[in-house]
């Protein structure tokens, strides 16, 4: 997989982040396009994965003001590319970003969808507050990995 960071917002380019979430999160999952499509995007960091030129794989990043702690959200790969490695080449593509260009970042946070939570914990992601809650219907836990 190619990999694209989008760190200014540039939509010619998130529109390929937009497609895989409306398949992913709207259409599959039945998120409201309102809480889906927050408003946020032009202001957070992208990531997008490439196959063949297809985008296929993506997820955002937003940084607290310190820049101390990246939260990661709407982590996503198409239905017909799962299971092939692809969302842990992402998460380790974020790492990697992470480590190398933003080392003053200490904690890699997520909230996870209950059922990817297993995902997650393979990537040594570990839950943070065992009450869960629902977020757009969809029960949820916090998860965290410290970097070092
Ligand atoms: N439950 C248990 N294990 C899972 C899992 C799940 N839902 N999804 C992936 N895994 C495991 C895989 O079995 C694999 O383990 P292995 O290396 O021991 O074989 C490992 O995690 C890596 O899987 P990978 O193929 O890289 O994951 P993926 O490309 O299928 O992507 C998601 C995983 C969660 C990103 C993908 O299923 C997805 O987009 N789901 C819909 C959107 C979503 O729920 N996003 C998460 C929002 S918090």
């Amino acid at each position: 997989m190619k990999f694209t960071w989008v760190l200014d917002g540039d939509t010619s380019i998130l529109k390929d982040a937009f497609d895989i979430r409306k398949k992913v999160f709207i259409y599959e999952q039945h998120v409201d396009p309102g809480i889906e499509l927050d408003g946020l995007d032009q202001q957070l960091i992208h990531l997008i994965g490439y196959i063949d030129n297809r985008p296929v794989a993506t997820a955002r990043i937003n940084l607290n003001d310190a820049k101390t702690k990246a939260k990661i959200q709407r982590v996503a790969v198409i239905k017909e590319h799962r299971g092939q490695g692809l969302g842990f080449e992402l998460m380790e593509e974020i790492e990697r970003w992470a480590k190398e260009t933003n080392p003053s970042i200490e904690v890699l946070s997520l909230s996870a969808q209950d059922p990817a939570i297993p995902f997650y914990e393979k990537l040594n992601y570990r839950i943070t507050n065992e009450k869960g809650y629902l977020d757009a219907n969809i029960p949820h836990h916090d998860m965290e990995k410290q970097l070092n």
